[in-house]
Order: structure tokens, then sequence, then C-alpha cells
């Protein structure tokens, strides 16, 4: 069993952002959900995985060894799908492969071929290995992004926010080929979307402003927010007031009717009682954040 342990990790830009404040985490095999609005420090965080980035403070630990100290060794063991992985050139998939795995150190021709030829089948692309890369719609991109990423055989695959931009059809068929990675290998998934997070993580992670706020299993989560969880319908006019007398964890349009969720032990006045999803997990891990 592989594993990741992030120690007490801090991270401040040269003009004084904090990214990262003191998180700490542990990562087996499976896929490990990063879920965080836009600007907690996931890509931050991703960046110092991937040895891209140095931590200001505190260390992150591959099966015992310091991935800062040693980040030539753990680049071979690693496979990054940045966030901004937008550019191409006028290449076809194949012969960019080709380019990228011969970089990666993969050096013997005959086990360089079979390893794109087996990539490009696994990310289903085959079919289009002779077409240029820059050409390829959203998702195909994204997949390609993918085989690049599995060059070399690596042990941990770290994707950063990889569904954004696609659609509904391409989203799932590139959640579907992740969920298929991670019955192999450490895949660490950053994403905003709880939904992605709760289709395809069997652990999470919640950050915001560079701290974490919630971590678990999915499940686990929700099942603690059982009872706790009610709603209401309001007069849309009525919501800063409701704001101000409850912590109103998420606010929704059903058919033009306002919607409004809070939590507690009891339901406030005329509230009904919800299921929790891990959408709530979330919100609410936004809205009184227990910093662990
Ligand atoms: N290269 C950088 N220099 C300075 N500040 C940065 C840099 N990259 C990110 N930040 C800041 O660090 C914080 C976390 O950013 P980021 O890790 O990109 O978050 P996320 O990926 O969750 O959206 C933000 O406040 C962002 O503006
Ligand atoms: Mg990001």
């Amino acid at each position: 069993m592989n594993t990741l342990s992030i120690d007490r990790l801090s991270l401040v830009y040269p003009k004084g952002t904090r990214a990262l404040d003191c998180i700490s985490l542990h990562i087996e095999n499976g896929m490990f959900g990063l879920l965080g609005p836009n600007g907690a420090g996931k890509s931050s965080l991703m960046k110092i995985l991937a040895t891209l980035q140095q931590p200001t403070d505190g260390r992150v630990l591959y099966n015992g060894t310091n991935i800062v100290r040693d980040s030539a060794g753990i680049k071979k063991k690693l496979g990054f799908l940045p966030q901004d992985f937008g550019v191409y050139p006028r290449v076809s998939a194949y012969n960019l492969l080709q380019h990228l795995a011969i970089l990666k150190g993969v050096c013997d021709a005959q086990e360089r071929k079979r390893q794109i030829c087996g990539l490009l089948e696994k990310v289903n692309l085959t079919s289009f290995k002779n077409k240029d890369v820059y050409t390829f719609s959203g998702g195909m991109k994204q997949r390609f992004g993918v085989a690049q990423a599995l060059l070399g055989r690596p042990e941990i695959l770290i994707v950063d926010e990889p569904t954004a931009g696609l659609d509904p059809e391409e989203r799932n068929r590139f959640n579907a080929l992740l969920s298929d990675i991670s019955e192999e290998m450490i895949v660490i998934l950053s994403t905003h979307l709880v939904e992605d997070v709760r289709n395809l993580c069997s652990q999470v992670a919640i950050i915001d402003k560079g701290r974490l706020i919630g971590s678990g299993k999915p499940s686990e989560m929700i099942s603690a927010l059982k009872g706790k969880v009610w709603t209401k319908k309001i007069d849309k006019k009525l919501l800063s007031e409701y704001e101000h007398n409850y912590p109103v964890i998420s606010c929704r349009y059903i058919e033009r009717a306002l919607h409004i969720t809070t939590f507690g032990n009891r339901p406030p006045e005329g509230f009904s009682p919800v299921k929790p999803t891990l959408e709530h997990v979330y919100f609410r891990a936004l809205k009184e954040p227990h910093t662990l």
C-alpha cells in the first residue's frame, strides 16, 4: 500500500498570500477528492505534490521519503494533469506522446510503443492517434492529458479540476476513466464540483482559504448530518431576515420558488427535514469551518 502523508504544509507566495495554512492529510490508494471553492488553494497544493512548487513550511512524505528533498525520485512516480494544460503544438496525439515519453525517460523504443498504444486504448483515443491534438474537443484533450500523465507508469496521478469546461457527456466519460484508473493507484482529484467527489471519491478533504475545514469518507460525513438539515420555501424578500436568524447553508430556486436550507439539532419554525447530501456537508463546512 502506497501512502502520501502531508504534514503541516504551508505556502506563502512572495507578495504575502497565504495559499496554504498548516494542512495535514493522509492519502492512500483509491481516489482522493480535494474539494474547495476558487482560490481555496487546491492548485497550490497540487503543484507542491507535483514538486513544481516548494512549500514555505511543513513536509510531504511519499512512502516515508520527503518529496522536496528527493524531487527527482518522486517525479518518476508521479503523473500530473495541471489545471491550465491548454496549448498544444500542431502535432498528432501519437507523436506528442512519443515526445513526452522520451522526456519522461521511457528510453526503450519497444516499451514506449507498448505504453503509448496501451494508453491511447485506455483513454479511448486510438482511432484519433494520427489527428493533431489541438483539433480535439475539450473532453478529448483532457483524456489525452491523462494519457500523457500516465506515461512512465506512475504510482500517483494528480488531476487538477479536469472536468471544468466539459459538457455533461464528456464529464461522465472522463469521470469513468478516472474511476477505472483509481483501482490501481492513488488518484488525487481537485474540484469545486461536489457531485464529482460524491460519485468518485472514497475520501475527501474540504479546503477553503488555505485551510482544511473538513475531511473523511463522504458517506460518514453525510451520516453525521442526519436529522440536522432543514428546508423551507420562503418569500425571497425575507431572505436577508432568515440569513440573519439562521445559518443558511444554501438557497435554491425550484420552479421559481426560493427554498433555503439550514442546519441545527432542532427544526426552526415552519422548516421540514431533508435528507443530508455531500453538498450540505460542503456548504456547512464553508459556513462554519471546523478547522482541522
Ligand atoms: N503564483 C502565485 N502568486 C501569488 N499568488 C498566487 C499564485 N497562485 C495562486 N495564488 C493565490 O493563492 C490563493 C490560492 O490559489 P489556488 O491555489 O490557485 O486556488 P484554487 O486552485 O483552489 O482556485 C489565491 O488567493 C490565489 O490568488
Ligand atoms: Mg486551481
